[in-house]
C-alpha cells in the first residue's frame, strides 16, 4: 500500500513555510504485528506548538529530525488489529504523524478510543481533546480560577482560547479575550462566552482598553502570546494575580533575545504568581478532565469551532496560516 507522508526537508528560522516541509510517498505493510493496530487517519492537529517541535531550542520534546514524518497528533479508524481490545472500525487518538496510514503499538504514549457517540470525532483533537485540556486544566491548576474573578485570555478566538472562555464563564468570572480580527471578536463575544473582546491590532492603545473594561485589575492571565501583547497586560493585573505562560505565539524568533520592557517591578509590587503550564505534565488528570468536558458538551454549554482544510499536502501551508491568524477555534486537515 502506498502511504502519503509530509517529512521535514529543513528547519526554519522563524515561523515553519511550506518550503520546509515536503511531501513523498511510502510503501507501508499494514499488517499489524503483535499487540499493534493499523490506522487510516482521518484528521490531523494543527498546531502552534510544532513549531517548538522542529527547532533546536531547548523544549518538552526533542525535535523531530530532518527527513521525518511530522510529529502530529491524529484521529485515525482502525483497519487492522492485532490487539484483543482494539477491532477494525475503531476511532482512535494518537501521536499519528502528518501521513495517511501508521501502523503502532497499542502502548504508544497517548493513544485511546474516541467514542463517536459523544461527539464527531475530530473534537478529539480539539475541544474535547488537547485544548480542551489546555483550556481547564491551566485555568484550574495554575490559575486558580475562582468566581469573581476577571480573566484575561489571548488567542481568545483560537482551538484553546475558544475552550478557555467559556469554562471561565462557566465558573463565574467575568471573561476578557483578546484576538486579531473583528470577525473573530464576534465570535469571541457571540459564541465562546467573553463579556468582552479586544481586536489588539485595531486598538490604539490596549493597556487603555483593559484598564477601561477590569479597573479592579485582571486576576488571571492566559497568556498565549508574550510579546507586545503581554506587555499591555502587565501594567493591568490586579494584586496577587495569576499569570499562566502557556503559549508564546507573538515571539517571532527564538534565535535572538524578544526585547521589551522588564516585568520585574510588576513581579513585585504587585505580587504576581506566573507559572509555565505544559500539558503533557497532567496526562493523570486526563481522564477525569476529558470526561468533565464532554459532560458539558452533551449538556449543550460547551461551543466548539473548526477551521477544516481538506488535504494532506494543504498541512505545512495550514500551520503558516496558524501564524497569520487565519484559523478560528481548531484548525484541522482532513484526509480526503
Ligand atoms: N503549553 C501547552 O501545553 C499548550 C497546549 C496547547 C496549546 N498551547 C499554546 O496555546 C496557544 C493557542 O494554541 P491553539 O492550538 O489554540 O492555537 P490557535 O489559538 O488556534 O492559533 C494560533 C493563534 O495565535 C495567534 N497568533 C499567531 N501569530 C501571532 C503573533 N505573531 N502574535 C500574536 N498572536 C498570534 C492567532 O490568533 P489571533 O488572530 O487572535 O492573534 C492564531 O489564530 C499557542 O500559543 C499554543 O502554543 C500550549
Amino acid at each position: 500500500m502506498k502511504n502519503q507522508q509530509i517529512v521535514l526537508n529543513e528547519r526554519p528560522v522563524g515561523i515553519p513555510q511550506p518550503m520546509h516541509f515536503s511531501a513523498t510517498s511510502n510503501e507501508i505493510d499494514l499488517s499489524p504485528g503483535e499487540g499493534q493496530i493499523a490506522i487510516k487517519n482521518l484528521y490531523l492537529s494543527i498546531d502552534p506548538a510544532m513549531r517548538g517541535w522542529v527547532s533546536l531550542e531547548e523544549n518538552y520534546l526533542p525535535p523531530v529530525e530532518i527527513g521525518e514524518v511530522m510529529r502530529s497528533i491524529a484521529v485515525g479508524e482502525v483497519i487492522q488489529s492485532n490487539h484483543p481490545n482494539f477491532v477494525k472500525g475503531d476511532c482512535v487518538y494518537g501521536m499519528f504523524g502528518w501521513q495517511e496510514y501508521c501502523v503502532v503499538d497499542v502502548a504508544t504514549p497517548m493513544l485511546r478510543k474516541v467514542n463517536p457517540n459523544i461527539a464527531p470525532v475530530s473534537t478529539a483533537l480539539g475541544a474535547l481533546g488537547p485544548n480542551g485540556l489546555t483550556a481547564y486544566l491551566a485555568l484550574h491548576e495554575i490559575g486558580q480560577i475562582k468566581s469573581g474573578d476577571t480573566v484575561l485570555i489571548s488567542t481568545a478566538a483560537g482551538g484553546v482560547g475558544s475552550i478557555a472562555g467559556q469554562i471561565a464563564k462557566l465558573m463565574g468570572c467575568t471573561c476578557i479575550g483578546l484576538t486579531g480580527s473583528d470577525e473573530k471578536v464576534a465570535l469571541c463575544l457571540e459564541e465562546f462566552g467573553y463579556d468582552h473582546a479586544i481586536n489588539y491590532k485595531t486598538c490604539n492603545n490596549l493597556e487603555d482598553k483593559i484598564r477601561e473594561l477590569a479597573p479592579q485589575g485582571i486576576n488571571v492571565f492566559f497568556d498565549n502570546t508574550s510579546g507586545h501583547i503581554a506587555d499591555s497586560v502587565y501594567p493591568a493585573l490586579a494584586l496577587n494575580a495569576r499569570v499562566i505562560q502557556v503559549g508564546t505565539a507573538a515571539i517571532d524568533n527564538w534565535e535572538t533575545s524578544p526585547s521589551g520592557p522588564r516585568r520585574d517591578r510588576y513581579v513585585l509590587t504587585k505580587r504576581l504568581t506566573i507559572a509555565g503550564f505544559v500539558i503533557l505534565d497532567y496526562i493523570a488528570k486526563f481522564p477525569e478532565t476529558l470526561a468533565q468536558l464532554a459532560h458539558l458538551f452533551q449538556e449543550g454549554k460547551l461551543n466548539y469551532k473548526e477551521s477544516i482544510t481538506d488535504g494532506l499536502e494543504n498541512a505545512p501551508m495550514a500551520l503558516t496560516n496558524l501564524y497569520e491568524g487565519l484559523n478560528k477555534g481548531k484548525q484541522l486537515i482532513r484526509i480526503c
